[in-house]
């Protein structure tokens, strides 16, 4: 979740799917967006040959219809099954249901001065969240993920993230400005579309993509079994 539009929720959906698909594991997007944007990827993915069985993204934009697919996941039999929702952005009140229906909260985020100021924003949400429920200690907790991370990180972009990490709970481990999450956007899961890349240096690239992400799906893997209270 984040209230910035363009922040990269879509894109943290799909580089998390892609990693969990890639080593075998069941996913389930929600996609809570009315431009449908993850229902779109896969069926972009799907055409393009991109695709794997074990990945589905639902649309729906009704909060207790995905509580109550989500139960059903849960009587499946055991299983590695991450479930994701994507949300839109704006106002992030209407999601109150879907937030406390999720394990984490993850907030993507540019390193910008704007992104930070609405990224606090969707964390005074969800404190105020807090406020609000009759069981504060069984929600979820909340941490920002750095997205779009270029190479050369500037001076400007460095007090950002310092100022971030002294306000807000944040991740280690981050998504950063690559092409290949771009090419993702367009032709489908990371892991199949490295398959389908002839050329080894390109495919290197989209391979690079998936460890990334797999490192950050392993780091909110800790986060839920070891959950931290919020600062
Ligand atoms: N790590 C990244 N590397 C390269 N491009 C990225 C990255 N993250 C996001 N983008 C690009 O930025 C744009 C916006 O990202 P995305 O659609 O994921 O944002 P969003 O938060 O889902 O937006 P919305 O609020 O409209 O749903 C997309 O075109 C996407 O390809
Ligand atoms: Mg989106």
């Amino acid at each position: 979740m984040n209230r910035k539009g363009g922040s990269g929720k879509s894109t943290l959906c799909r580089a998390l799917a892609s990693a969990a698909a890639a080593r075998g594991e069941t996913v389930t997007i929600f996609d809570t967006d009315t431009s449908r944007s993850c229902l779109h990827w896969m069926a972009a993915g799907r055409t393009a040959g991109n695709w794997s069985p074990l990945v589905e993204v639902v649309h729906s934009l009704d909060a207790f219809e995905i509580t109550e697919a989500i139960a059903q996941i849960y009587e499946q039999p055991d299983q590695e099954h991450l479930v994701l929702i994507d949300t839109f952005g704006g106002g992030a009140e209407a999601q109150d249901m879907l937030a406390i229906a999720a394990h984490r909260i993850v907030s993507p985020m540019m390193l910008s001065r704007g992104d930070l100021s609405e990224t606090r924003e969707t964390a005074s949400w969800y404190m105020n969240l807090r406020g609000r429920v009759d069981r504060p200690e069984e929600l979820p907790g909340f941490s920002v993920i750095l997205n779009r991370v270029p190479l050369r990180v500037s001076e400007a972009e460095r007090a950002v993230a310092q100022e971030l990490f002294a306000a807000l709970p944040a991740c280690e481990a981050f998504l950063s400005n690559r092409t290949a999450y771009v090419r993702m956007d367009r032709e489908g899961l990371l892991g199949e579309i490295a398959e389908h890349t002839p050329n080894r240096g390109l495919a290197t690239h989209v391979l690079n993509a998936v460890k990334e992400a797999a490192e950050l799906l392993d780091e909110i893997d800790r986060m839920i079994a070891a959950p931290m209270e919020v600062a």
